[in-house]
């Protein structure tokens, strides 16, 4: 018995939803692609807002002690990292803490590392920042993508690396980092004095029996140079109320940061934010576990389907909502390939090719919608993209 709906399709055209914005020229347009769900918030959560909003004061907060405490209450019961108040620094958005940590620990000209294919604004936040982009290809080794550590430590030695921006759980593959993988990254940075930012939004959506190992946890030494970014937002569908955290142990690193924040003036962050954010980790782990059921069975519905009936891999992921394609048995043009999808098969994915260049034929699909919306686009997929 599921005590949540995650089976009515929401009307995300009234909230102008970007997800959602060329199902309003075409309503045949089955959109799978940016990284939000198709899924309403728990019940308590809308109710917690209405009861903010009959306040009918929207100034400005500040963040309560009660939401530090149910960031590390959370962060201590689920992923076993202890932080201390102090340790936690609110952000309007795990990709604009991204860019504060570029500038708080590197310099124009400065190399930046990344492995690609990965979340686009890693590369743009780089360059944009006028860094030098370092990128470090995974390796597909039959559809699980795994670090080339021999050619990962070349890459930081021969670029003089400064930064490190890593993706764990990592979007578009699904990999949830085992323990030993993360002690490799971390050793490497720590070796060659890189610093390591952990990109750790997706930490709750590691599936089928997967466990997260954060940064923090593997080992608290690691403080000395790496840090961690979170947020409540991607678990809980909550990213248009715009919160995360970052986890900054290290008093040196973390004034470096609070510092950059400061210059660009990012230090207040959205109060509906706040309470949102404390409102699911408190009272949003039974939605979770029930979330997850949801998307193993999506994840594997659109596995067997794909696998069975269609020659396009699929990166079967042990994480996150978001399943990477490969459609090179078709021997067909990238473009070309991205033109059938959106215009005869009426699907929206994200082009493989803006999460690096190992993107060609690829394409990343978000199952986090109603199963009825997937079992509509896997048959048309399957139709479209036949085993020959
Ligand atoms: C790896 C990764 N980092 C960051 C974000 C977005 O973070 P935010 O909305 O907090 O800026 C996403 C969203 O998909 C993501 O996949």
């Amino acid at each position: 018995m599921t005590k949540y709906n995650f089976t009515d399709v929401p009307e995300r055209i009234k909230t102008n939803a970007i997800k959602w914005q060329k199902v309003k020229q075409d309503s045949e347009i089955i959109p799978l692609w940016i990284a939000d769900m198709d899924f309403h918030v728990f019940p308590a959560m809308t109710e917690a807002l209405e009861e903010f909003a009959k306040i009918s004061v929207f100034g400005y907060d500040a963040p309560k002690d009660s939401l530090y405490q149910a960031i590390q209450d959370w962060e201590r019961t689920q992923h076993q990292v202890a932080v201390n108040k102090e340790d936690i620094v609110l952000i309007e958005g795990v990709v604009p803490a991204i860019s504060v940590a570029i500038k708080a620990f590197t310099d124009k000209g400065d190399a930046v590392l990344i492995n690609t294919p990965v979340y686009p604004p890693f590369a743009r936040s780089v360059t944009l920042a006028e860094r030098l982009l370092v990128t470090n290809s995974l390796v597909d080794n039959d559809g699980h993508f795994e670090i080339d550590f021999d050619q990962l430590e070349k890459d930081l030695v021969d670029n003089a690396v400064k930064l490190y921006i890593f993706c764990s759980p990592h979007n578009p593959g699904g990999r949830v980092w085992t323990r030993e993988e993360m002690v490799k990254v971390a050793e490497l940075c720590r070796k060659h004095g890189v610093y390591l930012v952990s990109d750790e939004i997706h930490q709750d959506l590691a599936l089928f029996g997967n466990k997260h190992h954060s940064l923090l946890a593997v080992s608290l030494d690691y403080q000395d140079f790496a840090l961690v970014l979170a947020s409540a937002t991607k678990t809980f569908n909550l990213a248009g109320t715009k919160n995360s955290f970052a986890l900054i142990p290290n008093p040196k690193l973390r004034k470096a940061f609070m510092d950059a924040q400061l210059a660009n003036n990012q230090h207040e962050v959205s109060t509906l934010g706040f309470l949102a954010t404390e409102t699911a980790l408190r009272y949003g782990k039974d939605w979770l576990d029930e979330l997850k059921t949801v998307l193993e069975t999506n994840i594997n519905l659109l596995t067997e389907t794909l696998i069975a009936q269609t020659d396009i891999k699929v990166m079967k992921p042990e994480g996150t909502y978001l399943v990477w394609l490969d459609f090179s048995e078709y021997g067909i043009d990238h473009n070309e390939l991205g033109r059938i999808l959106q215009e005869d098969v009426k699907l929206i994915l994200n082009d493989g090719v803006t999460f690096g260049k190992e993107g060609e034929y690829h394409f990343r699909l978000n199952v986090a919608t109603p199963i009825s919306l997937l079992e509509k686009a896997l048959k048309r997929l399957v139709k479209a993209f036949p085993k020959r």
